[in-house]
């Protein structure tokens, strides 16, 4: 397989869905492939950011990939302001994009809610920049959530539309890389919504850095439903969860499915293990499985944003291959348009 490229916000709060839904799968795949990790501070500043905070967030994911164990002797890992390549190539981009295709992004307009006029044009062009970011290193897989589906759609328009006006192969098309049981996590609370970091609830998430006591009062407290566990015969034919089923009981499967995703087993698996279970039970279990995989991340993240010097040195070593790795390819793009070059 070619190369992999994912991001990670630095917006605070990392929690299990960022575990799961990213970070925990970025590290099965640098076993066998070339990836770069990058934090995205670029991105992160198309909303208000404390200066302060937006530093110390940066050095708090980088620290989560190498608790996680995301090694930087095998992997790409820094921050994007750091590669000039990203903003650039993203000015490219960001001609060759239309409005119309921006226009339908879903998430743009979530995050710009009723004060559209109010959202900055960085937070308009937010699907550039992220195209910008897989295109510079031509990346070919891409692991995301659901959510960054349709960005990952656009980055292909992208690709395709500029090999397609100026002529060249330049760009490989990128494929997403969607993963298994729980890549949407939703809240504790509410089954419906995922889980977030700016869910008001700190009683909606599992924090990365939350101690055993916190991780168990959480899962003790989450929301279910009256009925004892589902067997895997409500689940299809391969093994995923219905859409009816899933809306019948959110709170069940998004239990069920973090669990899976905790003790990487498939789905049906899980399912047939505790079927006809109470959730009582199961949220024992449940907790022990939560406290043992993410105790050792939590601590070791601590640990690491506490050691300012060695993170930021991660950043700068992975900084110089970024650049080493995108500035032919910047070249290329900018032959390709025309730009005189000395
Ligand atoms: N937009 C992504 C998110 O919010 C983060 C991101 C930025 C990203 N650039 C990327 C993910 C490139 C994958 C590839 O989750």
């Amino acid at each position: 397989m070619g190369r992999i490229f994912s991001g990670v916000q630095p917006t605070g709060n990392l929690h299990l869905g960022n575990y799961l839904g990213a970070i925990q799968n970025f590290v099965t795949l640098q076993q066998d492939h070339d990836c770069i990790y990058c934090v995205v501070d670029l991105h992160a500043v198309t909303v208000w950011q404390d200066p302060a905070e937006l530093t110390h967030n940066t050095r708090e994911v980088t620290a989560a990939y190498l608790a996680a164990g995301v090694d930087p002797g095998q992997c790409v890992i820094f921050n994007q302001s750091q590669v000039s390549a990203h903003a650039e190539l993203a000015w490219v981009l960001n001609c060759v994009a239309r409005l119309g295709w921006l226009n339908r992004m879903t998430q743009f307009k979530e995050k710009a809610g009723k004060h559209k006029e109010n959202a900055s044009v960085g937070l308009y062009a937010y699907p550039n920049l992220m195209a910008a970011d897989i295109l510079a290193y031509k990346a070919t897989h891409v692991p995301v959530g659901e959510d960054q589906k349709q960005h990952l759609e656009l980055t292909r328009d992208i690709a395709q539309k500029f090999n397609n006006d100026y002529g060249t192969d330049c760009f490989p098309i990128p494929e997403p890389l969607i993963f298994g049981a729980a890549t949407r996590v939703m809240s504790l609370r509410d089954g419906r919504n995922k889980m977030s970091k700016s869910d008001p609830s700190d009683m909606s998430r599992i924090n990365m850095t939350d101690e055993a006591d916190a991780i168990a009062k959480k899962i003790r407290k989450a929301r279910t439903d009256p009925d004892p566990l589902p067997g895997p015969e409500a689940l299809d034919a391969e093994g995923r969860i219905p859409a009816e089923a899933e809306q019948a009981r959110p709170e069940a499967y998004n239990l069920l499915g973090i669990y899976a995703a905790l003790v990487d087993r498939p789905l049906p698996e899980v399912l047939g293990e505790f079927e006809g279970a109470q959730f009582s039970q199961f949220k024992e279990v449940l907790t022990d499985l939560a406290v043992t995989v993410l105790g050792p991340v939590g601590s070791d993240m601590k640990r690491l944003t506490g050691d300012a010097a060695y993170v930021d040195g991660v950043l700068k070593a992975g900084a110089e291959r970024a650049r080493e790795i995108t500035q032919p390819i910047l070249h290329e793009v900018h032959d390709i348009v025309g730009f005189l070059r000395a």
